[in-house]
């Protein structure tokens, strides 16, 4: 079994920041002692360097591996740049293997990033070489990418098609070797509900959704809306996450995080909303 925390949204340096709130769910999720911990963006509400900072001191906190991307506020006033000088890079690919003897906690290797650097790709689209489904996950190794959808200074949000190439090369391994593939992206590919009128959607989101349902991605994370949600088209899970310390939320959505338990034939997805129930987004069959 594998257990993923799903947190998002941190809004750093906003006015609707709330720290208590914050730390208060920085302990759940220690608590929980997840495998791993995927950060789907707006770590900061500016992208001001400032704001970075104090999010270095603050993800210390989290006692479990943490994968983040970064989101439309961060990518503001230069933050992109920001975010590779002080947090890492803003996309990536990782193999995460539970198979080692001597520690039951998930260890990666950083080779994929290496093996894939997406700005020089000019390989040609890949297609799907199976017309039929996956017959096997194996859930003991998982390969976790992470997009980056922000631009610069605007709030929409986009992959673009080197990235989308460069992604679709290590689903197609993915695919290939049965591996339990998630792929991490700030910007929804799907609508979500009661959330208003549809904005700032991927501009590139059909191309993207055709790409994840291609290649059978068993999770995609994201946030940006700051609501919690689930969607299952074809084999994929869409998964949003609420905001984990803003107090930017609609109606009386509160502050939250999702956790994913992966057995082998299902996943179950779990809302932890701040100081209520859980609350049990859904169980799907691999
Ligand atoms: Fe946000
Ligand atoms: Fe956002």
């Amino acid at each position: 079994m594998t257990f993923i925390a799903h947190i998002s949204d941190f809004h750093v340096g906003g006015a609707d920041f709330n720290e208590d709130v914050f730390f208060n769910n920085v302990d759940k999720v220690n608590e929980l002692d997840p495998d791993f911990i995927v950060f789907t963006g707006d770590f900061t509400n500016h992208g001001y360097y400032a704001e970075y900072v104090k999010t270095t001191e603050y993800i210390k906190f989290f006692k479990s591996m943490l994968f983040s991307i970064p989101g439309n506020h961060d990518a503001r006033n230069l933050g992109y740049e920001t975010f590779q000088n002080l947090i890492g890079e803003r996309s990536w690919a990782r193999n995460l293997s539970s198979n080692n003897e001597n520690n039951d906690k998930i260890k990666y290797d950083a080779t994929l990033k290496e093996k894939h650097m997406f700005k020089d790709n000019e390989k040609k689209c890949w297609t799907k070489k199976n017309n039929g489904s996956k017959s096997f996950v194996d859930i003991s190794n998982i390969t976790l990418v992470g997009l980056d959808s922000s631009d610069p200074d605007i709030s929409d949000g986009s992959v673009g098609r080197p990235q989308q190439l460069w992604m679709e090369e290590i689903l197609a391994d993915s695919y290939i070797n049965s591996t339990f593939s998630i792929v991490a992206i700030h910007h929804h590919v799907l609508p979500i509900p009661k959330t208003g009128r549809e904005r700032n959607i991927l501009l590139d989101a059909g191309d993207i959704l055709k790409s994840l349902t291609d290649f059978e991605v068993n999770m995609v994370l994201s946030g940006h809306k700051h609501v919690p949600y689930l969607w299952k088209i074809e084999n994929t899970l869409f998964a949003t996450a609420g905001s984990f310390s803003s107090l930017k939320l609609r109606g009386s959505c509160p502050n939250s995080f999702n956790t994913y338990e992966i057995e082998e034939d299902y996943v179950e997805a779990t809302l932890k909303p701040y100081r209520k129930d859980d609350i049990l987004l859904g169980k799907h069959k691999l």
